[in-house]
């Protein structure tokens, strides 16, 4: 199966998917979008109000930031992957259980990324951040490339912080303005990629920045 099909079959499960607490509250679940052959997936936390309502992921006010960020460095959504760590909106906005992130990454997201095999990963956010880097953070690590598992995970804060949070606006964007340099080393980010896999809880933090 290519892997345009898998996302579209792994949204097919996802908008029926009872496996956990979470589809209680969802109107609409929300599998992310993007190209298939993405060479960065952004992982939020889980939908909001917005994106309940329209089943797309970052369609409120921190997706629109999310879209100036990626303006910033001459992107726009329709190029990069955007997705969710749950898929389904928690309840009243609550943080998702580890339960719900484990079944809902287990199930979906694993196979999103391994279908998009995308060059970069960005998290967004501190839950979305603990799954690569379990240990880590985020005021210490954000900004920085790792290698996780064999992929490049850059964690970044969550676009909704920056905007409860006016100071870290500015770091967020100065994050944001590394990913053009990290994206113009596919050799090294693929000679990272062959090598064994890191321990989470020893992650290889690349030289790139
Ligand atoms: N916040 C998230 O983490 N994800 C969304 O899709 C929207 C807001």
């Amino acid at each position: 199966m290519g892997s345009e099909e898998i996302l579209m079959q792994t949204a097919d499960e996802v908008a029926v998917c009872f496996e956990c607490e979470l589809y209680h509250s969802r109107k609409n679940a929300v599998a992310g979008e993007g190209p298939a052959d993405a060479e960065i997936v952004f992982i939020g936390e889980g939908p909001g109000f917005h994106e309940n309502e329209q089943g797309r992921p970052f369609v409120g006010a921190a997706g629109k930031f999310l879209e100036e960020l990626l303006a910033s460095i001459g992107l726009e959504r329709s190029d990069v992957f955007i997705t969710n760590i749950v898929k389904c909106r928690p309840p009243g906005n609550r943080d998702p259980l580890p339960e719900e992130i484990s079944t809902c990454t287990n199930l979906y997201l694993e196979r999103q990324i391994q279908a998009i095999n995308p060059k970069v990963i960005v998290t967004l956010g501190r839950y979305s951040m603990e799954l690569f880097l379990p240990k880590s953070k985020i005021s210490s690590v954000h900004g920085q490339a790792f290698v996780v598992k064999g992929r490049v995970v850059v964690p970044m804060y969550h676009p909704a912080a920056a905007l409860h949070q006016g100071s870290l606006r500015p770091v967020i964007e100065r994050d944001f303005a590394r990913i053009p340099e990290l994206m113009s080393k596919p050799t090294e980010a693929s000679d990272y990629r062959n090598e064994e896999v890191e321990s989470d809880q020893d992650p290889k933090q690349l030289s790139l920045f």
